[in-house]
């Protein structure tokens, strides 16, 4: 397993490019399940969960070809397997995706249960609601999830929780659906208006995604299509927060700030000096300490929960006290003991992370749990004294694209190195 080396200390500056949207990229590849004609989709991040969704595309028999760039071509004329295993979706939770397509336009799926996972329980008990309510079949035997269907109808679906990949899953099924299906209180996620627009482009007819209330009138067949995903709000973000705590000055380019308002309102009110066009974000820190913030997440347009491990390791150094809830997920602070170990003044009570920031905190090997709280230890890494070992990177490489290559760039010292190297 490779470990990420991070000598602290360096402020970032320069200029770097955002990657495609991991999570717009994994329900688009999922829906090219819904037509047999060749769907190709353009700036999808290089990451280990694409890959395991391609690899998931592929033993049912879907034909992918990918070019350097990665564009990826995607045809599943001859489709031959409608499962998704344990193996892939115990690694990927997001493999649940591919139920809602599968269902709709062959008439059967078998998806594992995903189970238990680092951040909470993560049930998908409002998928599975919905497509019943659609007329599926669904029985959940060996810790499978066996569904059939002829053709699914349409349904009015009130959904008890705002549901990201709940909503895709459901608005992907409506899209071959007979009749009209209205998904109330959706998922307003820039990711499911992505999605929508990849999926009108192939022929379906939805209204209303970005809003709490989403129309789809099914349609008999999906057509193919070339689609080009939206930038990565949450990879944004990250390297935003890490500029902040280092006293840096960036620049990203292509990326979507309209995306980001939460999360530029917050890191101003810690002292930032951002400003943006359409596809740019500037900040500029000036070498200062930024100040600690209050932060509760919640949907969007609220601020994201994917931001809240980060703004937990810049509280950790700002100035001041503050308090981060966590709103979405029920145990969603692995980060808080790791942060601890390097000295930070964070405690936990119930669904908030309290700290009073230190100037300075102290290089320690740590182990990232999973994706975002593996970013929070690089990004604390990079203001440590000495040298930080993050363990377990596997994690941040599902959703961070070289991240060590973006690193460097900014004038970071952190370099990857295979374990057995530090052994
Ligand atoms: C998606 C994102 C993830 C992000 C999360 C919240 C992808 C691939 N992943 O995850 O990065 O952190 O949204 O913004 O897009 N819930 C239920 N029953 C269900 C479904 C969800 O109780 O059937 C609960 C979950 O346990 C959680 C909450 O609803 O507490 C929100 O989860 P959800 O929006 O579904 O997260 P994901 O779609 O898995």
């Amino acid at each position: 397993m490779d470990k990420l080396i991070i000598q602290g200390g360096f402020p970032l500056h320069g200029e770097i490019n955002i990657s495609g949207a991991k999570n717009a990229a994994l329900p688009i590849l999922a829906a090219t399940l819904l037509t047999d004609e060749t769907v190709t989709v353009s700036n999808v991040p290089h990451l280990h969960d694409i890959t395991t969704t391609m690899g998931l595309l592929g033993r049912m028999g879907s034909e992918l070809t990918i070019d350097e760039r990665m564009n990826i071509e995607v045809n599943n004329h001859n489709l031959r397997d409608y499962f998704a295993p344990y193996e892939l979706v115990k690694t990927m939770r997001a493999s649940i995706l591919v139920l809602g397509p599968l269902l709709a336009h062959y008439g059967r799926a078998d998806v594992s249960l995903p189970g238990g996972c680092a951040i909470g329980s993560r049930p998908v008990n409002l998928h599975l609601d919905g497509l019943k309510s659609m007329g599926a079949e669904i029985h959940v035997e060996g810790g499978y999830i066996r569904a059939t269907a002829n053709r699914l109808r349409g349904a009015k679906l009130t959904m008890d929780l705002v549901t990201v990949t709940g909503t895709e899953n459901l608005m992907m099924a409506a899209t071959l659906a007979d009749g009209m299906t209205i998904i109330e209180n959706a998922a307003r996620e820039p990711e499911v208006v992505d999605l929508a627009r990849c999926l009108i482009q192939m022929g379906a007819k939805i209204e209303g995604a970005g809003t709490d209330t989403i129309f789809i009138h099914g349609v008999d067949k999906l057509h193919g299509t070339h689609y080009t995903i939206l930038p990565d709000r949450i990879e944004s973000g990250t390297y935003l927060v890490a500029a902040a705590m280092t006293g840096g000055s960036i620049k990203l380019k292509n990326t979507r700030p309209q995306l980001l308002d939460a999360v530029i309102a917050k890191l101003r009110e810690a002292g930032a000096e951002i400003s943006h066009d359409d596809t740019n974000i500037v900040l500029e820190m000036n070498n200062r300490r930024p100040e600690a913030v209050n932060v509760h997440t919640s949907p969007f347009p609220g601020f994201p929960t994917d931001m809240q491990a980060q703004f937990t390791a810049m509280n950790c150094i700002a100035k001041g006290s503050g308090t981060i809830t966590e709103n979405v997920f029920e145990n969603r602070f692995m980060h808080v003991q790791e942060l601890q170990r390097m000295g930070a003044r964070v405690r936990l009570e119930g669904n908030t992370a309290i700290s009073r920031g230190v100037k300075q905190l102290n290089s320690a090997p740590v182990m990232a749990t999973d994706l975002r709280a593996s970013a929070s230890l690089v990004l604390a890494g990079l203001v440590a004294k000495g040298s930080t070992v993050v363990d377990r990177i596997y994690h941040i490489d599902r959703g961070y694209e070289t991240i060590e290559e973006k690193l460097t760039l900014l004038g970071a010292k952190i370099k990857r190195v295979p374990s057995a190297l530090l052994n």
